[in-house]
């Protein structure tokens, strides 16, 4: 019944689903458990990444609400205002992007594109989130006094509306394993802004899954973004009648190293294990770290030969060409 209400709400289809879903075999060789992975670095639109499973709802939202301008925030190299240029681009609204740091001489990365994109920047000469969406209340308000309408999305499109991309997810994933014959005992991600995690979770939630959602910490602590995750999963959960275990929500703050952005040195491990055992390309920022996380569970043996573990690619990888 719920999955139906899903199905229901006003989506965008600029994601090119379902992404693949395939056996690391190389990989599992070398490692305790199956590890699979879900291709979501391959949805296809602007580079892909999980922002646009967000954006096909925030941006079918923003239509609906008639506005006429989409205002996103990020870092300098954000992967969501990337996707969320493009996608603002192609429905006709005039992008309007909050990046914190300053105005590099020669754009490059995710920054290039948004100014292929035609997107309006703004830098900040801030890294703190708060100081961004702040910033972008304040452009939304001077763009209503100048007569337009602007929809204004929070770092990582992570409210009630992006975070249903990745309860549509989760039932993607389950139909995936139903076709493959599969059964997954974990789930494995990067975690940032709490959108993809609390998405999957309610996911979960609706459709009575047992095996465990853990999220790696890539930007903040432990009790911040289970907080947060657990937060914004109610919120989205409550439109189908679900509520969240908090104890369900597993977040793991031990790969971030010194900071959000920072290479780790088993992050860069990660990442050239999975170029040159699988040909699949990670990032430094997200699902390198990520994958740190999941090598180390998998070596400590936490996943166990009898184990099938999903990774989630969730994008990023423009980020190699900065
Ligand atoms: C490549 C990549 N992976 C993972 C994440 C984390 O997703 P979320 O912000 O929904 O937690 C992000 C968010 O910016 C991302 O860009």
């Amino acid at each position: 019944m719920s999955k139906e209400k899903l199905s229901k709400i006003p989506k965008l289809n600029m994601s090119v689903l379902p992404t693949p879903l395939h056996k690391l075999e190389n990989l599992s060789r070398g490692l305790f458990g199956n590890v699979y992975c879900k291709r979501d670095d391959l949805t296809g639109f602007a580079f892909g990444g999980n922002k646009t499973r967000k954006l096909d709802y925030l941006v079918a939202d923003a239509l609906i609400k008639s506005n006429d301008s989409l205002i996103a925030v990020g870092a300098n190299q954000s992967n969501f205002c990337r996707m969320a240029s493009g996608a603002g681009v192609v429905n006709n609204f005039d992008v309007h992007l909050v990046l914190g740091g300053s105005k590099p001489d020669k754009p490059t990365g995710n920054l290039l594109i948004d100014y292929m994109f035609g997107a309006k920047v703004h830098h900040v000469e801030s890294e703190e989130w708060d100081v961004w969406e702040e910033k972008g209340k304040e452009l939304e308000k001077e763009l209503s006094k100048a007569g337009r309408k602007a929809y204004c999305m929070p770092v990582g499109g992570s409210n009630p509306v992006g975070t249903l991309g990745y309860v549509s997810a989760f039932f993607e994933i389950l139909e995936d394993c139903e076709r493959m014959s599969v059964e997954f005992d974990y789930i494995v991600h990067a975690t940032s802004s709490a959108g993809t995690q609390a998405g999957l979770l309610v996911g979960r939630a609706m459709s009575g899954w047992k095996g465990e959602i853990i999220g790696m910490a890539v930007s903040k602590n432990k009790e911040q973004l289970t907080e947060e995750v657990y937060e914004l999963a109610m919120q989205t959960g409550e439109q189908f009648g679900v509520s969240i275990d908090k104890e369900n929500v597993i977040v793991d703050d031990s790969f971030i190293g010194e900071a959000y952005g920072v290479i780790t040195p088993d992050g860069a491990k990660a990442v050239n294990l999975f170029a040159r055992k699988e040909g699949i390309l990670l990032d430094y920022v997200y699902t390198g770290k990520a994958a740190a996380g999941l090598i180390n569970y998998s070596r400590r043996g936490i996943f166990t030969d009898r184990n099938n573990v999903l990774f989630i690619h969730t994008g990023g990888n423009i980020h190699l060409f900065k």
